[in-house]
């Protein structure tokens, strides 16, 4: 990101006219391409039944999509609604998602075909065939199991982009244990947090990696993370980055000297569909992070129907989901739904920029990527480059686009259409959540685009957009993204705090999952996201609690009070802006401390938390019952309304 282009005037101008009347405006439309019509998994008149099945049949529509699948067991009921909002999805069927994705297709002509093609920083290639990825794992689960690792027990796994983590992710499947990726970007404290919560009794993590022609020392982050994870009996490290760790502790083991001799066969462990298959930390208003509960068989079925018709997976794919599996995206559409629809999917180690602006021209170009999926971000950092470099590439391959994380402006929509699909690729503009754990609203090919909304409900699924008494509101108007049906992704609860579950999502309109964002219908139905309702930022996509910032802050020895804000950007759609109270007799150099301060918050919950500026104020805004009104310090910082000020202590 430190090699962005200055920004040109022209542009600027553009982003101050993409206001959110400016997106409502948006009159271009796209029509599907014929011959994607006519090949397609699903074709209008098909798409049109599937909606129609959702409204009037929910459990029939999920129960067909269910039968696609391998069950030990089959259901007694599609869906148990009794200790609502516990939803339970497949009523006492078994399966394990780790049999669906691999053990399953070994069986088949899939055996031999490429399940994974993974590029390194440095460049070099590797392709894993179902039958490799399928022995890798089993010998992971026999590891695992020997180091004492059973059904439901957490096992967190630290490591970048890299094959280990999908192997790591479907071993611990494939045992029954529950695992907690953690994102390889964060810091030693917010990895500390997240394994003490889940209470792991394994790390998987590496020595290092590359990232931006850099080595990452994961491991030493691991170290720091250790000093007090009381929890943790073994630390599993992959030999990547070939630097030189400490392994003096106990309790750390190599990869490698753990899988000499291990069998490359294991029975799989039948899973109640019901039984969680993973926890994955994500922000909320709250400075401890949520953990978000995914289950084995509603997640299985939810992530591979909806990656199947979003975007239109063939046995020939190739499939680049250029996320990382640290986060919701990769988990479902890196690792377990391509896996689960048989497909090839794509792994890159490092920055999207390196060595240059060409790398994911090169890597499409290379491999005969067939479908690109990324994030607004990320196009938006491209696109500062021109589209000329682009057209030094084959990009021929591609046949289907698609965006997620944060809202996308049509401008960048309409360059990502134009020159990285080169007018042949619909752009799949997929809106969903951790919680989701699948597209909820979201297009398919032979679906009519307008570029900046992200279409409309997904087949069986029912989002609207209502006031705060969950009342429908009229077209064009703002209001709350609600589900007012259970589906199958659906996260089951937060780990160890079902009333939190309860309370942040269900209780507020009573009956209704609450999303915590704000979008608009327009007459048309089509959805148009606007961001977040909540304390919660969108970082180039990454999710990020105000009030995490602030309690960051505020544990540096100088910071009295803090409350942090987020502040468009032309690039990563929103950056942070701090506001900070010092405490009495504090004399530093304004800079410096700017500058230190800036390093605590990076230091307590990693890089991803990109700050803009911090002011120090006298005074913060505050209610009479002492919460910080970020919403005056946002209208002050943009210089708009300041709105109701009635509650406004001074
Ligand atoms: O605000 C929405 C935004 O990302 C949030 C969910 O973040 P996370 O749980 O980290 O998952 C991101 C990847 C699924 C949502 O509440 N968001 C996600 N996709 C879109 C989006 N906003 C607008 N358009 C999207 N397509």
């Amino acid at each position: 990101m430190e090699v962005l282009a200055e920004e040109s005037n022209k542009e600027k101008e553009q982003s101050e006219k993409e206001t959110t009347e400016a997106l409502m405006d948006e009159k271009r439309i796209y029509r599907p391409l014929p011959e994607m019509v006519v090949n397609a998994n699903i074709d209008p008149n098909d798409y049109e039944n599937a909606v129609k099945k959702g409204k009037t049949d929910l459990e029939g529509f999920w129960e067909e999509a269910a039968m696609e699948l391998d069950w030990f067991r089959k259901w007694d009921k599609v869906l148990d609604r009794s200790e609502a909002p516990f939803f339970k999805w497949f009523v006492n069927a078994k399966t394990n998602i780790a049999y669906n994705a691999l053990d399953r297709h070994v069986k088949t002509h899939r055996k031999n075909k490429v399940a994974l093609i993974f590029e390194s920083e440095g460049g070099q290639r590797s392709r894993m065939t179902y039958y490799d990825l399928y022995r890798a794992s089993n010998m992971v689960a026999n590891a695992l199991t020997s180091l004492g690792i059973t059904k439901g027990d957490r096992v967190s796994i630290y490591l970048p982009n890299i094959p280990h983590i999908a192997i790591a992710m479907l071993a611990c499947a494939k045992v029954g244990a529950i695992h907690s990726v953690v994102y390889a970007g964060f810091s030693a404290i917010a990895l500390r947090d997240r394994v003490n919560d889940a209470e792991a009794k394994v790390i998987i993590t590496a020595d290092g990696f590359n990232r931006n022609g850099k080595v990452v020392k994961l491991k030493e982050v691991v170290d720091d993370a250790m000093l007090d994870c009381p929890s943790v009996e073994t630390v599993v490290v992959v030999k990547w980055a070939d630097i030189p760790v400490d392994m003096s502790d106990g309790r750390y083991v190599w990869y490698e000297d753990l899988m000499e001799g291990v069998s490359k066969e294991f029975k799989t462990v039948e899973m109640d569909a019901n039984d969680p298959l993973f926890i994955l930390y994500t922000s909320g208003t709250t400075g401890k992070p949520k953990g978000v509960v995914h289950s084995h068989g509603g997640y299985m079925v939810g992530v591979n129907r909806s990656l199947k018709w979003v975007f239109d997976i063939k046995e020939t794919d190739i499939f680049w989901c250029a996320a990382d599996p640290g986060w919701i995206t990769g988990h479902s559409y890196i690792v377990y739904a391509p896996l689960v629809l048989g497909t090839t999917t794509v792994m890159y180690e490092g920055h999207p920029l390196f060595p240059g602006p060409d790398r994911m021209w090169q890597i499409i170009e290379k491999y005969g990527v067939n479908i690109l999926y990324t994030a607004p971000t990320t196009i938006r950092m491209l696109m500062r480059f021109g589209s000329q470099r682009l057209k030094k590439h084959n990009l021929s391959t591609l046949r289907l686009l698609g965006t997620v994380g944060e809202p996308i402006n049509p401008e960048a929509w309409v360059w990502y259409y134009k020159n990285v699909g080169n007018q042949n690729c619909p752009v799949m503009d997929t809106w969903w959540q951790t919680e989701t754990g699948m597209f909820m609203v979201a297009p398919t090919p032979c679906n009519v685009l307008k570029p900046g909304s992200a279409f409309k409900p997904f087949p069986g699924v029912h989002v609207d957009v209502v006031d705060a008494h969950g009342e429908p509101v009229e077209p064009g108007k703002g209001g709350h993204v609600i589900v007012k049906e259970p589906w199958p992704a659906m996260l089951t609860t937060l780990y160890k705090d079902p009333e939190k579950y309860k309370d942040v999502y269900w209780s507020k309109i009573p009956g209704v999952y609450l999303a915590g964002d704000i979008a608009t219908k327009d007459k048309d139905g089509y959805f148009w996201f606007q961001g977040r309702s909540d304390d919660v930022l969108k970082i180039a996509g990454h999710r990020i609690g105000t009030a995490e910032v602030e309690s960051a802050l505020v544990s540096h020895k100088h910071v009295a009070e803090a409350a942090c804000i987020g502040v468009p950007d032309k690039v990563r759609g929103e950056v942070a802006q701090l506001f900070v109270i010092l405490k009495e007799g504090v004399e530093e150099d304004e800079d410096a401390l700017v500058n230190e301060l800036k390093a605590h918050v990076r230091k307590m919950l990693g890089p991803i938390v990109v700050i803009k500026g911090i002011d120090f104020k006298d005074k913060l805004p505050k209610t009479r019952s002492g919460k910080i009104m970020r919403r005056v310090l946002k209208a002050q910082e943009l210089g708009l309304k300041e709105g109701d000020l009635s509650t406004l202590e001074d």
